[in-house]
């Protein structure tokens, strides 16, 4: 009977009321399937600060190296907010994750159901069907880790900061590969997204995705957009991308984009995978709903889980190489929203609403 070790990172606000839910559907799953499922309970953001003294407590660090992978909630807020940005909960724990184990590649899904086309703002005779793409964004690159990273005084008094925008052939060349396995899954399409007219590090990674597509995957459509375009697109035309490729701080803004233009956050969840291979020979991950803490709703039970949900059925995919499950869970989620009508408050658009626990029975009983 396989294990499944995995840390559960909950963290604030309305984080720890959907992974409650997301913990039974997979406790459920896992008594259905024969599954044992093997996870700790750790602290993270700013339930850290607050019980720890950091973001990221050695304590939980310690628990997701015992892992194959973490299923994480949703930290920060306003409790935290007067704190230096080194300090904040998002910044100083899930950085610090990202680097300690590696996880280049965050993936995420942009889908919205041809029945929820309301919740996006959209025109809906632009999105007939809904919107079924995904971003593949590298996230341990670029510019938010690259050096030299300082702020000096100048001679004349000012101040001066830089940034440095940095890549790799190989850091390219390993997320290309997401990308293309991601397009192989799908349409087959992918679009590579850079500032090649301006800056060097886009100049190389144009030409290396360019090359190892035309090396290792020759059969699938590769196209090239420049980064201001590619937001312009995205906000006429979604469905004309399939899977959206690029650097760690275009990604950032993009993939936000694509969320809020896919309609509701508690239904965005999303993959970030490391290098190497865990215990079950796949990559460890981290999955993380998009949608954030809520904190105007936490503690009333009328969260949507559903992005959690769906986190953990990546998990599933990713880190334990159980595909037939996660889409199981995924057709529930989409049965249960679409086909049942069953809304959390984010997506009701005036049928009756119903709680994080009542959604996620609901999604149970389609499983
Ligand atoms: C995200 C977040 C993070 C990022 C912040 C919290 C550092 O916005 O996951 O997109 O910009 O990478
Ligand atoms: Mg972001």
């Amino acid at each position: 009977m396989p294990t499944l070790t995995f840390a559960v990172l909950p963290g604030d606000y309305i984080g720890p009321e959907v992974m409650t839910e997301a913990l039974r559907v997979l406790d459920y799953i896992a008594a259905k399937e024969g599954l044992t499922l093997s996870y700790a309970i750790a602290d993270v953001g700013g339930a850290g600060i607050d019980r720890h003294g950091k973001a990221l407590p050695d304590s939980t660090l310690e628990l997701c190296r015992r892992s194959d992978a973490i299923l994480f909630g949703s930290v920060g807020g306003p409790k935290w907010e007067k704190l230096p940005p080194n300090d904040q909960p998002e910044r100083a724990a899930l950085l610090p994750l990202r680097k300690a184990f590696s996880l280049f590649a965050n993936i995420r899904p942009g889908l919205l159901y041809k029945d929820l086309v309301d919740a996006s703002p959209l025109k809906a005779e632009r999105i007939p069907n809904g919107i079924d793409i995904v971003c593949i964004r590298e996230l341990t690159g670029g510019i938010y880790f690259g050096q030299p990273k300082t702020t000096t005084t100048l001679e004349n008094g000012e101040q001066q900061a830089i940034d440095t925008m940095v890549y790799k052939t190989s850091e390219i060349e390993r997320i290309a590969e997401v990308a293309a396995v991601t397009a192989r899954s799908r349409g087959r399409r992918v679009c590579s997204v850079d500032k090649a007219n301006v800056l060097e590090t886009s100049v190389l990674w144009r030409r290396t995705v360019t090359e190892y597509f035309a090396r290792k995957h020759p059969d699938l459509a590769l196209t090239h957009m420049y980064v201001d375009n590619a937001a312009m697109q995205l906000a006429r035309d979604p469905n004309q991308f399939d899977v959206l490729f690029t650097e760690n701080m275009f990604g950032d803004i993009l993939s936000d984009e694509m969320a809020v233009i896919c309609g509701s956050l508690g239904m965005m969840s999303s993959a970030s995978l490391g290098v190497g291979s865990n215990s079950h020979g796949r990559p460890f991950g981290l999955y993380e709903p998009a949608g954030g803490t809520a904190p105007d709703i936490a503690g009333q039970g009328v969260a949507n889980p559903c992005a959690q949900i769906l986190s953990a059925a990546l998990m599933l995919r990713y880190s334990f190489g159980l595909d037939a499950l996660a889409s199981r869970i995924e057709a529930a989620v989409r049965k249960t929203v679409t086909v049942d009508g069953v809304r959390t408050g984010d997506i009701a658009f005036g049928r009756p609403r119903v709680g994080t626990r009542e959604m996620a029975d609901a999604i149970m009983r389609n499983l």
